[in-house]
């Protein structure tokens, strides 16, 4: 055989076992777009989320409209699925406390939680209006975010939330635009760990050395980031 009839002899064989392969590879890809349609029905998702269902109230009476503009709640949308199941299951365990948010999520099926994170994930962000931080606490905030703080040993936000705090999918939520309340109160959960949630320590670690100054400097700064700033 000559070199020339080697290469086209092998040319021939990658072609078959391509047919093979890529009729084999297939399959898989197929079944798992099919898995993902009964994974969340997004629509199902938003009708739960505005009307509720008998023993789920509706999100919306906290998560959307006025009760949203109060700053008291967290933003839903912009998450991804992972994270906002994650934080679900965390509550209906009590992982992650919360009073409020217990019930709610303990009375939910795996069904409606996927048809929910599948409609707030896909979701666009509505803009909760907040004070923007002053000149101060947007260059204490702007040094934490980026650098840290060696001192305390506090690692930069941006290290895992995007310099933007725009998030890192499919773990690492969205800060920015979310509300500036409910950023300040998370950040202080984290430093006294009552929220606990985090693998590996993650959040415990990056707030344990925040003063109160800088938790507020945070919060302001990020919150006014503009939910539809797409830089990472
Ligand atoms: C009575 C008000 C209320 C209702 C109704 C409510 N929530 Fe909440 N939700 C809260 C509060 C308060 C928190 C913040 C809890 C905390 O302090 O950690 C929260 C937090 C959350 C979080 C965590 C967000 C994050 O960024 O980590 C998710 C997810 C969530 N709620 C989903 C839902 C869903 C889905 C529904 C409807 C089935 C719902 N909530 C109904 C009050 C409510
Ligand atoms: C080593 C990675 C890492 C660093 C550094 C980090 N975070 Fe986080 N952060 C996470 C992860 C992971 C979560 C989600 C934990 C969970 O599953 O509930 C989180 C959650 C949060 C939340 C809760 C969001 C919500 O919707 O409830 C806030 C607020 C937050 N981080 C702010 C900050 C700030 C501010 C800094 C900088 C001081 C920071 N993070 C640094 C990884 C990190």
């Amino acid at each position: 055989m000559t070199s020339h009839e080697v290469g086209a002899k092998a040319a021939m064989l990658a072609g078959l076992m391509c047919a093979v392969l890529c009729v084999a590879l297939a399959k898989p890809a197929a079944a798992a777009s099919d898995e993902q349609s009964v994974a969340g029905d997004a629509a199902s998702g938003q009708r739960l989320a505005e009307k509720g269902a008998s023993g789920v109230p509706a999100c919306f009476g906290c998560h959307g409209g006025a009760a949203l503009q109060s700053g008291a709640f967290p933003v839903l949308q912009g998450q991804t699925t992972t994270y906002l199941a994650k934080q679900l299951t965390d509550f209906a365990s009590g992982t992650r406390k919360s009073a409020v948010m217990q019930p709610v999520a303990a009375a939910l099926t795996p069904r409606q939680i996927a048809d929910l994170v599948a409609f707030y994930s896909a979701g666009a962000v509505p803009t909760v209006t907040s004070t923007p931080p002053s000149v101060e606490q947007a260059t204490t905030a702007l040094r934490i975010a980026t650098s840290g703080d060696p001192a305390t040993g506090t690692q930069a936000c941006a290290n895992c939330h995007g310099a933007r705090g725009r998030g890192e999918p499919p773990s690492i939520p969205r800060i920015a635009g979310q509300s500036r309340q409910y950023l300040a109160t998370q950040l202080v959960a984290w430093r006294s760990a009552s929220r606990a949630n985090d693998a590996g320590q993650q959040m415990r670690a990056a707030a344990v050395g925040l003063t109160d100054i800088e938790i507020v400097s945070l919060a302001s700064y990020f919150a006014a980031i503009p939910a539809s700033d797409s830089a990472r």
